[in-house]
């Protein structure tokens, strides 16, 4: 990457904090979580399940309110905004979620589920069937899969799918959260693979949220690990598998590999 433009920062996430109440016992699920994405930059965030990875995805979409901290997309502060600058962010911000049937509704084909979002935005029907034709190309599926319904396909085609829905209104970000968890072994590194690739060829930026540290290897810039709600470590994930500093990240490349 060169100087200048190419090295903005596209999130700015500052002092993170979500605390849940468990039989009004006060837990803290993200504990004063900071880190930054340059555009183009792929980051993993790993750690064990229910460490706060996925609250850290919700609050960033808006699906969680935080208890403290601010996210900024472009410089610009996303939380508490509303309306129409609120719908403005979901365009710019994707999600791909673990079960991608959860990406669709199940009454909708994958076409009609992809061209939600243009034709929200005004795309005539015509003009977003030929995207929607498009992003199946993009993602590697048959264009015959427009007219399938979420229950016709397999969860690779279904996560292939959701990838394209999410490419669809030409987000800056995208942020998968254990999008590849449910898929078997295989067919994984396709998705990784086709990631690495859309990634690449459209600059897009990726959160690339994931309990395995060697998927985040093969396709990630650098990797925050978590533990407890806190990151604990950060960097280039050859290095970080290499030269694990903290007791719990070499433990987690000792089950890793
Ligand atoms: N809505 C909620 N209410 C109460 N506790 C929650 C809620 N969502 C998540 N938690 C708790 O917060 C912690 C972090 O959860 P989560 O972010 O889903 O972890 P991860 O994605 O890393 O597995 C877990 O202990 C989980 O049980
Ligand atoms: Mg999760």
């Amino acid at each position: 990457m060169t100087e200048g433009e190419d090295m903005q920062k596209i999130l700015e996430v500052k002092g993170l904090k979500k605390i849940f109440y468990k039989n009004k016992v006060p837990f803290v699920a993200v504990n004063q979580v900071s880190f930054d994405m340059v555009a183009g930059e792929c980051l993993g965030l790993v750690g064990e399940s229910g460490c706060g990875k996925s609250t850290i995805a919700k609050i960033i979409t808006h699906l969680t309110p935080p208890d403290a901290g601010s996210v900024l997309l472009d410089g610009t502060e996303t939380l508490y905004k509303k309306g129409k600058k609120e719908r403005e962010l979901y365009t710019k911000i994707q999600m791909v979620f673990q079960s991608p049937q959860d990406s669709f509704d199940p009454r909708c084909s994958l076409g009609d589920g992809i061209m939600e979002s243009m034709r929200n935005r005004g795309f005539r029907k015509a003009q977003a069937t030929e995207r929607m034709y498009e992003l199946l190309d993009m993602v590697e599926l048959e264009r015959e899969f427009a007219l399938r319904y979420p229950h016709e396909v397999s969860g690779g085609q279904c996560q292939r799918a959701a990838i394209a829905r999410a490419l669809a209104p030409e987000p800056r970000l995208i942020i998968c959260d254990e999008a590849t968890s449910a898929l078997d072994v295989t067919v994984q590194a396709q998705m990784v693979k086709l990631l690495q690739r859309l990634q690449k060829e459209r600059r897009l930026s990726l959160l690339f949220i994931c309990h395995d540290l060697a998927l985040v290897q093969a396709l990630c810039d650098r990797v925050l690990v978590m533990y407890k709600g806190s990151i604990i470590e950060q960097g280039i994930p050859d290095e970080v598998i290499l030269h694990p500093q903290k007791e719990y990240t070499k433990m987690l490349v000792d089950s890793a590999f």
